[in-house]
């Protein structure tokens, strides 16, 4: 439970789908009302708002979007990915942004909160999750939110339960965040 929002870590939620109907983007905007609500420092990148290059083109790490970005992940505690399911595994978007980035993710919680056409990919996030845990030691919470059309209600918006999985997967995210920065104060 969320009590002390002197002590609270920080969230970004990087939104990564470019479709303006997203429904990744949906569950986004829940996980920041909920954290909102709960007194959490969060904030939502929309990368749909934020072009960026792709990563290895010339110049692309000095790109002012970019270096927005590297610094919003280096300052963040624990990072939430909304991201539409592409091939049986997140958007390239999101895999360009976790390039470019870089370093910022390091020893971070991580959670993943997807849109898919089927439930068949339910599995799709774990390769990205891989490299996260291979090349920066991220902590992947081992709750994913993986919705589909029926999760949403005819107007288009999260049902209850998907909203509940995505509270659930924020709540994890702040308070795994607390408990590796209590650990790094207190070392064994
Ligand atoms: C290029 C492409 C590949 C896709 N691949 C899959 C897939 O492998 N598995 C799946 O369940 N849905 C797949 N879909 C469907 C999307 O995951 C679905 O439309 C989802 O809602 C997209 O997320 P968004 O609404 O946040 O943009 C694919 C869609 C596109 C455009």
């Amino acid at each position: 439970m969320i009590t002390e929002s002197a002590t609270l870590p920080s969230v970004v939620i990087l939104s990564c789908s470019l479709n303006p109907q997203s429904r990744s983007h949906k569950l986004a905007i829940a996980a920041e009302t909920f954290l909102r609500g709960r007194g959490v420092g969060v904030e939502l990148i929309d990368l749909g708002e934020h072009e960026l290059p792709l990563c290895g083109t010339q110049g692309s790490f000095d790109h002012p979007n970019v270096q927005l970005l590297t610094g919003k992940i280096d300052a963040a505690d624990t990072i939430l990915i909304s991201a539409p399911v592409y091939n049986y595994d997140l958007n390239a978007v999101a895999k360009n942004a976790m390039e470019l980035t870089g370093s910022g993710w390091k020893d971070k919680p991580v959670g993943f909160l997807c849109a898919a056409g089927g439930k068949a990919s339910y599995m799709s996030p774990i390769s990205f999750a891989n490299s996260l845990m291979f090349d920066f030691r991220c902590h992947v919470i081992p709750r994913f939110v993986y919705c589909t059309r029926p999760d949403f209600t005819d107007e288009g918006q999260p049902g209850p339960e998907i909203v509940q999985r995505t509270e659930q997967l924020a709540a994890a995210a702040v308070d795994l965040a607390r408990g590796l920065a209590w650990a790094r104060a207190n070392p064994v």
